[in-house]
């Protein structure tokens, strides 16, 4: 047993306190306890309900160093009864120390024994301990697992009886590591509540218009892949994004649209140019059409013009509801449909209208998708109130970031994005992620009301020819592309 200084115990309690994979906390304690006695090994677990579940498992004398689930251990989990050393120690709320297993008659050691057998090994000494925070009001302290060591060795190499001395700075050792998945579970359930309400906010915008929901789903999707393929890439390291920033970034994305909660359907589902204003249209269309057929019925004189004037509607018509669904009109149709908005018709009272009033004829004449510059405007103040609702949101430690990466996704390296229009350097490489991931789904989503999906390699085109331009990042368009992550697999 070595000396336990203060500080190495003062070492291991900061190192414990930032570990955040419990993974590696557990272990990180079991080797500390099994080099500070120097025994053969040890086991951690960790309490579910009414059991003990092996989660490490060391034994140095076999070279073996096991994680459950890893195929290493395959255990079944111990249950909390008299039967078993470390139930007890849970249970009691004790540490229990055994000089020699099969001598001792107050335990129930055949689990020891059997794993004995199997593994041609002889377990001896015994040394379990909870791993136990503070008592509280209530006096008993919350176990939260416990720290088995096996067949302590004095200096030469003899398996002797774990000496009292030890015991202290294993429990401390155990409390400290008890504490430290206290907090880090704490962590873990205020984080798994806020991913909770994110997904009822994201489903709130699935009730609305679910094709949004379904973007939000699949970048973060793309995300998760992209993040997990990169892990293992052969990339320099400062080129990564970090694995700690995954889940404030995964975050970032199920709420960067969030703002649209707010922004009217009419607007963000809009799946043609006309939208609202095309019932309008044709109903003018008709009664004008009406109105002329009238005409020429009450006087005859008048057939052939009120026939002239029923086939320019009709061209009309036509040109109209083509345009209306069309994405990118050509500048010879955008003259057309001004020429044709001047069109004389009749209304019911007999009063002559234009055939497009200045709204519909802004909306059909757009040259490039459905929104009108004003509806282009309300729709870009997304990005505003997803900022002014993640503002009243509390985001500390590694989720800080969250709120300033999902209010930049609109922004472009060269300045020409929104809502700040911020450039290059101003713009972290998570956000640029984030922007090409978006970009990449709002061209390749198939379940948008107001286009057809793109096949991937021609948005690849359109990402890289904004790469070239220098609004999006290059470096991480490549590896987005090379990574595969955007592929659609399903579920
Ligand atoms: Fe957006
Ligand atoms: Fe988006």
């Amino acid at each position: 047993m070595k000396e336990y200084t203060l500080n190495r115990l003062i070492r291991i309690a900061t190192a414990l306190t930032l570990e955040r994979d419990i993974d590696r906390l557990l272990f990180r304690i079991l080797k500390e306890a099994i080099d500070y006695t120097g025994c053969d090994g040890g086991t951690v677990y960790l309490k579910e309900g009414e059991a003990l579940r092996h989660c490490y498992m060391i034994t140095r004398s076999r070279g073996l160093k096991a994680k459950a689930g890893d195929g290493g251990i395959d255990l079944p989990p111990v249950p909390l009864t008299r039967g078993h050393i470390c139930a007890c120690a849970a249970m009691d709320h004790v540490k229990i120390n055994i000089p020699d297993v099969y001598l001792n008659e107050q335990y129930d050691f055949s689990g020891s024994r059997r794993y004995d057998r199997l593994n041609d090994y002889r377990t001896v000494s015994m040394l379990a301990v909870p791993m136990e925070v503070l008592p509280d009001d209530t006096g008993n302290g919350d176990v939260i697992g416990v720290l088995q060591l096996i067949n302590a060795m004095d200096e030469n190499g003899e398996i002797v009886a774990f000496p009292e001395a030890c015991e202290r700075i294993v429990f401390a050792l155990a409390s400290l590591a008890a504490v430290s998945l206290r907090s880090n579970r704490l962590a873990r359930s205020i984080y798994d509540i806020l991913n909770s309400f994110v997904r009822v906010m994201v489903g709130a915008i699935d009730t609305r218009s679910s094709y949004n929901a379904n973007h939000t789903k699949s970048m973060v999707r793309y995300a998760e892949n992209f993040l997990t393929w990169m892990e293992s890439a052969d990339i320099p390291q400062d080129k990564k994004i970090p694995v700690s920033e995954r889940e404030p970034f995964l975050m970032s994305i199920w709420l960067h649209d969030i703002g649209k909660l707010v922004i009217p359907l009419s607007v963000m589902d809009k799946a043609t140019k006309l939208g609202r204003l095309e019932t309008d249209v044709r109903h003018r269309l008709e009664i004008a059409d009406i109105m002329e057929r009238l005409r020429a019925a009450e006087d005859p004189a008048q057939k052939s013009e009120a026939e002239e004037k029923r086939r320019q509607y009709r061209e009309a018509a036509e040109l109209i509801f083509h345009a209306n669904v069309t994405g990118i009109l050509e500048e010879e149709t955008i003259e057309q449909l001004n020429r044709c908005a001047k069109i004389r018709c009749l209304t019911s009272d007999g009063t002559a209208v234009p055939l497009l009033t200045e709204e519909e004829l802004d909306a059909i004449t757009v040259p490039r998708g459905t929104l009108t510059e004003k509806e282009r405007r309300v729709m870009e103040t997304h990005v505003v109130q997803t900022a002014r609702m993640l503002s009243e949101m509390k985001f500390a430690g590694t989720f800080a970031q969250v709120p300033a990466w999902a209010d930049a996704h609109h922004e472009l390296l060269d300045g020409s994005g929104y809502p700040d229009g911020k450039t290059g350097a101003a713009i972290p490489r998570e956000v640029r992620l984030m922007t090409i991931l978006d970009i990449y789904d709002a061209l390749t989503a198939e379940d948008r009301p107001y286009k057809p999906p793109m096949p991937p390699e021609e948005a690849f085109a359109i990402l890289t020819e904004m790469a070239d331009e220098g609004k999006i990042d290059a470096e991480l368009l490549t590896l987005f592309r090379e990574s595969n992550a955007w592929t659609r697999k399903t579920e």
